[in-house]
């Protein structure tokens, strides 16, 4: 099969945001406890942060991490989780039915993201709180001193303010499993006016209010109308999440989902304009993509575990190979979105629903789906540029057009870099990509890499963590101005010129 990608430098999609490459950390399972906490193990640094696990995530290269949920947060009270460790309390944790023990809280978890050179973006609790506690927390972390908060802060420790840019507005507060979900009438309402004493507080700040739980919650639609109507002149970002599964065992339907997530993202700002239209006003609300990953595997298993543990195995799916050319796909289709898509989180990071596994007291290692979030992360920095795509396509369920290549490119313009991302749905196809270089007039073919298996089901696990990893076998020939990329069947592409 052939397929032609031309690319051109003016036809741009936009300048990526870096925060899209955002991911999550959850006061949930093994995340925290036994995942980049976990005081006494061999690598831990003097706070307790695992370096093992520290060292593959700043692989990853991640700009933001979201924190403390996730639907822990609508029943967290954050004032747990600062000052002297030995007076926190342990608490239940509705959301997960697990002990929260409090060892780790927002003074612990900046230090950390500081360490990981990743900023946080914090969530305030708007399921069993509201904008009295957020109005606390924000004077916590950001005013300078001379108030109850901020100097309770310096007495803690931290005499410089944490400085947190990006702000949560509760957690998936249509979901009747939140603790005190709302209509969107009420939520629009709290988040209006939490949103504005957060801003008194803080003008720098930048609010994401809570957008449906996914494409297919009944309320979705009326939903993010219902709260912009409310926040429209408050907020900065209204969120997605949606996490896709292979209950199917199809990978022709699987790994179309990401064109679902692009009907997703382009129906949210459909709305987010009809609502801008109405109000007359000049601002625009972007997207916070802010909860996005693969997640099925664990449903079985975490019905299995005993409630009121302390971080329980939970949620910890083990991703195949084909989970990683979906979760290639998923970059693809929030590159491609990056106009208005300006933050992101793969949900989670460590031990949940993750990119990375670790054992306690054990070893850390990569999951499949680290090495497409790795390279885009690293490599998808610049301008997007619109794919001119030339590709037979295929007809299934979720689209009458699914085409063969998912690609989008990067150009690089400080790096003096192009750099093509591709996926090949194919099972059976070897795809002669060709790419039109004629704006990138000597570009040269720094590597190609390519992640390939024989088994869509191959695993990555502590016995055998490298069974899934890229490598850089690609080949790419270049004539003239043009690129003849060879896309194996089922296969992750990255192609980089200079
Ligand atoms: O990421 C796991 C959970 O999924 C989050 O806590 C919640 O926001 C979503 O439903």
């Amino acid at each position: 099969m052939k397929a032609k990608l031309t690319l051109s430098k003016i036809s741009k999609i936009g300048t990526i945001d870096k925060r899209i490459y955002g991911s999550f950390i959850e006061h949930l399972g093994r995340a925290v406890y036994g995942g980049i906490y976990e005081p006494g193990h061999e690598t831990s640094d003097d706070m307790g942060f695992r370096q093992d696990v520290m060292e593959l995530i700043k692989e990853l290269n991640i700009p933001i991490v979201r924190y403390p949920g996730g639907n822990f947060v609508s029943g967290y009270r954050w004032e747990d989780g600062i000052g002297d460790k030995a007076k926190r309390p342990r608490r239940l944790d509705l959301a997960w039915k697990s002990i929260e023990t409090n060892e780790v809280g927002v003074d612990e978890f900046q230090e950390w993201a500081k360490r990981a050179n990743s900023d946080v973006m914090m969530a305030v609790n708007l399921g069993t709180r509201g904008p009295q506690e957020a109005q606390d927390l924000i004077e916590y972390c950001n005013f300078q001193g001379g108030t109850y908060y901020s100097d309770l802060r310096r007495k803690n420790g931290f005499e410089k303010p944490f400085d947190i840019k990006v702000w949560c507005l509760g957690n998936e507060m249509d979901g009747p499993w939140q603790t005190c979900a709302k209509t969107a009438e009420e939520y629009g309402r709290i988040a209006c006016e939490t949103a504005k004493v957060m801003k008194w507080v803080d003008p720098s700040i930048e609010l994401v209010a809570c957008g449906s739980s996914g494409l297919t919650m009944p309320t979705f639609g009326d939903w993010e109308r219902t709260v912009l109507e409310h926040t429209y002149d408050y907020v900065d970002y209204i969120s997605l999440h949606q996490y896709y599964n292979n209950y199917e065992n199809d990978p022709d339907v699987f790994l179309a989902r990401s064109l679902e997530m692009e009907t997703f993202i382009e129906s949210v700002v459909a709305i987010c304009d009809s609502v801008k239209a109405k109000k007359h006003s000049k601002k625009t609300i972007n997207l916070s993509f802010d909860e996005w990953n693969v997640w099925f595997h664990s449903h079985g298993q975490d019905k299995r575990i005993e409630p009121w543990g302390k971080a329980p195995s939970l949620l910890e799916d083990v991703y195949t190979f084909e989970d990683a050319l979906l979760v290639g796909c998923l970059l693809i289709a929030l590159v491609k979105h990056c106009d208005r898509v300006k933050m992101a989180c793969l949900a989670q990071l460590v031990n949940v629903i993750a990119p990375i596994m670790t054992e306690n007291g054990g070893a850390a290692w990569a999951q499949t789906i680290f090495y497409p979030f790795m390279h885009v992360s690293n490599y998808g920095r610049g301008t997007a540029l619109k794919p001119i795509l030339e590709c037979e396509t295929y007809e299934n369920k979720i689209s009458d057009k699914v085409p063969y290549v998912e690609t989008v490119a990067v150009h690089n313009e400080e790096k003096n870099e192009v750099v093509v991302f591709a996926v090949n749905r194919s099972a059976d196809q070897t795809i002669d990509f060709s790419i039109d270089l004629t704006e990138f007039q000597n570009a040269k073919l720094v590597e190609h890499t390519e992640m390939i298996h024989a088994d869509l089901k191959a695993t990555n696990t502590a016995s055998n963590p490298k069974n899934v990893v890229p490598s850089a076998t690609g080949v790419t020939k270049i004539e003239e101005n043009t690129a003849i990329a060879t896309l194996k069947p089922y296969s992750w592409n990255v192609i980089r010129f200079s």
